[in-house]
């Protein structure tokens, strides 16, 4: 598990910081580098070297890095000069991605110190996202290395710091990382099981209730989405349930993940190349979570239930076969004809379960549809609801955290291409509009008049390269959204 590093405020002037490397921002003037005060007076400590650099090719555009050795004139011993474009035009995202992508460039240092957030006039949104940026963009997980390469950065000293902003950030960003560790796990080292046991770990820590339904249970009680899509694994499947009950909660809210812990595609068997990455599968499951121990900590007076609804999707005598028909919870039925879209298998069983509880809203989170990856690439995530004003909120919501996702249609037409002729629908129909299709199913197992909306992040759910804030493999897309989110409904 990736260590995440201490932060700590330091008195300023940034000059005095004793560290191995100080960030420090620059914007792109009229003429020259505009720098704010913090910049400044390391500038003049430095003999107006960095002031200079702009007659070397160091605009103050926003991805510029430039590290500078000190040579002992100010206590860090090196700068680095992070350019956030022109100061107008400069906002917290920008420092988000900024710093994410400056401290990767500081890749040996263990103790960074940090001014970035200084000449922002929204003081602590930029302190917020300066330590999002900062611990995200330092990730590593290489806890399967023979020679570890443990993250080296171990202290993140902000320069005239405020603790609230600071204390948010981290935790947000630790949430993040408890996702990304999840999903970077191998999968036989986090099967369904051993996903529960994890998720008893967080909720002890976080004081959440948690109850784990094994598949005794499930198949007793009727989930049978959850039973067929696990049946062909010797791993059994199970629906983790996670209650934060604070006193006095109005509004009640039920989290919803997909928790396939791998996704073979089951005897619509995929390529070895589209297999490879399917550990990432459970991300949605790992995100709720993650967002859920979140709200916990931060004792968020709302009342949120999570369903995390876990299997493997293997091949054996015992897996479900193209043209079975389950029966989900509540009593709707499936005629399965394409064994790879079993997410939506587990997740109709969670979404109807959900439902009985009555809930103001539901929210689901999964990797669902490669179709999605397709339309939208690799960085957004695919908004679907059945509310207006909660997809307002959600993407409010992902605004504020500095992340990205896109609204979607859910067109009748398009869901009709299930219809089958022995059981209530089918669980794939026409392939264009995939990802569109497949909402259309889940929106079938709420119950009538639940607001309820659906983030498909089979494209972002994982990077195939280091960008901004977001690091190769198991992003934890989503988990600062929902959490945002989370807390507006708090407040309002
Ligand atoms: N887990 C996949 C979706 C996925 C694809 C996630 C790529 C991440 C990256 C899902 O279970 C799946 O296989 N979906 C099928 C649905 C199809 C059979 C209708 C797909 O998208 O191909
Ligand atoms: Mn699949
Ligand atoms: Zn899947």
């Amino acid at each position: 598990m990736a260590q995440t590093p201490q932060v700590i405020a330091v008195p300023g002037p940034g000059q005095a910081a004793a560290c191995d490397a100080l960030l420090i921002g620059a914007f792109r003037g009229d003429e020259g580098l505009d720098l704010p005060p913090a910049a400044a007076a390391v500038d003049a400590a430095l003999d107006g070297y960095l002031g200079r650099l702009s007659e070397h090719g160091f605009a103050g555009k926003a991805g510029e890095v430039v590290v500078v050795p000190t040579l002992g004139k100010v206590a860090a011993a090196s700068v680095a000069l992070v350019g956030l474009g022109s100061a107008s035009e400069t906002t917290p995202h920008t420092l988000r991605t900024a710093a994410g992508n400056a401290i990767r460039k500081l890749a040996d240092q263990t103790e960074v110190a940090s001014a970035l957030h200084d000449g922002f006039d929204r003081r602590d949104e930029a302190i917020e996202a300066s330590v999002e940026g900062l611990l995200l963009g330092s990730y590593r997980f290489d806890g399967y290395r023979s020679d570890p390469r443990p993250q080296p950065l171990q202290r993140l000293l902000l320069v005239d710091g405020s603790e609230t902003p600071m204390a948010a950030a981290t935790a947000r960003a630790e949430a993040t990382i408890f996702a990304r560790d999840l999903i970077n796990e191998p999968p036989s080292a986090l099967t369904p099981t051993i996903f529960a046991r994890r998720a008893r770990e967080v909720a002890d820590v976080a004081g959440l209730g948690c109850e784990v339904l094994e598949l005794d249970a499930l198949e007793e009680r009727g989930f049978g989405g959850i039973v067929a899509v696990g049946s062909g694994s010797a791993e059994p499947p199970c629906l983790i349930v996670l209650h934060h009950v604070p006193s006095g909660a109005s509004q009640e809210i039920a989290l919803v993940g997909k928790g396939i812990t791998f996704d073979s595609g089951g005897y619509a068997i995929k390529t070895w190349q589209g297999m490879e990455t399917m550990k990432t599968d459970m991300g949605g499951a790992a995100t709720v979570l993650a967002a859920m121990s979140n709200i916990a900590q931060g004792r968020l007076p709302l009342k949120v239930t999570a369903y995390l609804a876990c299997a493997e999707n293997l091949i054996s005598g015992t897996a479900m076969k193209p043209g079975d028909v389950v029966r989900h919870y509540g009593g709707r039925t499936t005629e399965v004809n394409n064994t790879d879209a079993e997410g939506r298998l587990v997740l109709a069983d969670a979404l109807a379960f959900a439902s009985e509880a009555a809930p103001d809203v539901i929210v689901d989170v999964a990797t669902l549809t490669g179709t999605i990856h397709l339309a939208l690439g690799n960085r957004l995530a695919g908004l679907f609801s059945n509310d207006d004003s909660l997809r307002d909120e959600i993407e409010k919501a992902a605004e504020r955290a500095g992340e990205r996702l896109w609204r979607m249609p859910i067109i009748d037409e398009y869901g009709k291409t299930m219809e089958s002729q022995v059981a209530d629908s089918k669980n794939t129909g026409s392939r264009y509009g995939g990802a569109l299709i497949a909402a259309w199913y889940l929106r079938n197992f709420l119950a009538p008049g639940i607001s309820w909306a659906h983030l498909d992040i089979a494209g972002c759910g994982r990077a195939e390269s280091d960008y901004d804030e977001v690091t190769k493999g198991g992003t934890g897309a989503m988990v600062r959204t929902l959490i945002r989110w989370l807390e507006m409904r708090a407040q309002r």
